[in-house]
């Protein structure tokens, strides 16, 4: 083909395809076809049935009806030609199916899928990291990186079952969410492509709330409250809008589980937990299946204001980030938990698997759950629970949750030997000897070693 042919033959393509699509009844096929000249975008285009007409490959996409998928959505039809199908995993969130559907299929999905993960996310990924004792640099309870894992698997298991070639998120690309469920989609099925829109269309949040006005897209956010949120049972997540500014202090309406310490009741509550070997199994005596008991717990300690966290945090891509969160069950439960395993592991046990939990942390967080390490972390972290049986009293009040009684059949506390009162059995004499031996070396060291006033007190 000569050179400056080249441009008829693209001009007459487009008019085939032009008059082709317009006998189509299916509309959008036409816009994306003729929005650009570069034919090259329609790859997933390329099975083609029904005289000529392209069938579009199909794409599962984790939606959560929020303002990021449900332009996400739109964005992969329009401008990708994919057949959308959206998947909601349902880890606990406050909006119903129906809702779900309606708002996705408006926003031009072809299908919605339902799953119901709640009571899977709670046994196999919200209590196993309470067993950990897992909290990211201390404070996060790690609610949207454990759920994300999960949603993957989910996302795998539709696109498999549906014939899809690929999958697609509402990640941007400065978060950890997008490492999280592409790592994990790639451990379970590297065959699958990944799309991100919101990576590969740079969009600010100001845009996308235009995208959406622009497209009629329903979505409950507005200019006025720029939060993005993620929430599951194990938590809250909320960043962005004026939370981006870490000197601000969080505006009242940031919060949507906990009341304020000063709006809480001026009487605490208490409520007593009951684990066997690590897991909570009851509350106040009654056994409670785990998806109610977290519920139970998240609307409790709420109301009394426990589990907010306002931090600034390392993300995995580099960035340090202001995160607020709420998580009353959560840190109810790691409260609880950890009280339990203080009567009933070893010192050394507690020492390990302090520095366990870290790791473990740090491994969710970055993604890393379908991988042998988490095997291992968990293995050992199962191990350690075999005797965390009993029962712990907390007390929530004013924004505070306190483990305040104790008790298990399995307990390392010996009354007789801790007590100062009558019925004390620790042999006082047997220290001497233990003193003795303890100190040896010391004594040893700082007779060869003689200490100078330097060592005894360094000068800064
Ligand atoms: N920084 C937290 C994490 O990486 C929370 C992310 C929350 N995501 C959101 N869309 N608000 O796990």
């Amino acid at each position: 083909m000569k050179a400056p042919l080249l441009p008829i033959y693209i001009w007459l393509a487009r008019g085939h395809i032009r008059s082709t699509l317009r006998r189509s009844s299916i509309r959008w096929k036409a816009r994306a076809l003729v929005k650009s000249a570069s034919l090259n975008q329609y790859s997933n285009l390329s099975h083609y049935a029904n005289g000529g007409l392209p069938v579009p490959e199909k794409i599962v996409l984790a939606y959560s009806g929020g303002l990021d998928t449900s332009v996400a959505i739109r964005w992969l039809k329009l401008e990708r030609g994919y057949d959308v199908v959206a998947l909601t995993v349902d880890v606990g969130m406050d909006r119903s199916q129906e809702e779900l559907q309606s708002r996705a299929m408006a926003a031009g999905a072809s299908s919605h899928v339902w799953r119901d993960a709640q009571e899977t996310f709670i046994r196999h990924f919200a209590f196993p990291a309470l067993m950990a004792g897992a909290r990211y640099q201390g404070h996060y309870p790690l609610a949207t990186a454990l759920s994300r894992p999960l949603i993957a698997r989910e996302m795998v298991g539709v696109a498999n079952a549906e014939g899809a070639t690929a999958v697609a998120h509402g990640c941007t690309g400065k978060g950890n969410d997008q490492v999280r469920l592409d790592v994990s989609v790639q451990a379970l099925a590297p065959h699958l492509k990944i799309v991100a829109p919101l990576r590969e269309w740079e969009m600010h949040r100001e845009s996308e709330i235009a995208y959406a006005e622009e497209h009629k897209i329903p979505v409950s956010v507005t200019k006025a409250s720029p939060y993005s949120i993620d929430e599951n049972l194990w938590g809250r997540s909320i960043e962005t809008g004026v939370l981006e500014d870490p000197w601000i202090e969080p505006p009242a309406d940031v919060y949507a589980w906990t009341k304020s310490a000063a709006e809480a009741p001026d009487d605490p509550a208490y409520v007593e937990i009951g684990f066997e070997a690590g897991l909570p199994v009851s509350l106040d005596g009654h056994l409670v299946d785990p998806v109610v008991l977290v519920k139970r717990l998240n609307a409790l300690a709420g109301e009394h204001g426990v589990g907010r966290i306002d931090s600034v945090e390392d993300r995995l891509v580099g960035i340090k980030s202001r995160e607020i969160y709420e998580a009353p069950a959560g840190i109810t439960l790691l409260t609880a938990h950890e009280a339990l395993e203080s009567l009933t592991l070893s010192k050394e046990q507690r020492r390990l698997k302090n520095r366990i939990a870290q790791e473990y942390a740090d491994l969710v967080y970055n993604g890393l759950w379908f991988s042998a390490h988490h095997q291992d972390l968990a293995a050992y972290i199962q191990s350690t629970q075999r005797h965390v049986s009993g029962v712990v009293r907390v007390k929530l009040h004013k924004g505070t949750a306190t483990a305040v009684g104790r008790k298990s059949p399995k307990s390392l506390y010996d009354f007789s030997l801790a007590t100062y009162d009558k019925g004390d059995t620790f042999d006082r004499n047997a220290a001497v000897g233990f003193i003795n031996i303890w100190g040896l070396p010391v004594r040893v060291q700082s007779q060869a070693q003689t200490l100078g006033e330097d060592d005894i007190a360094p000068s800064p």
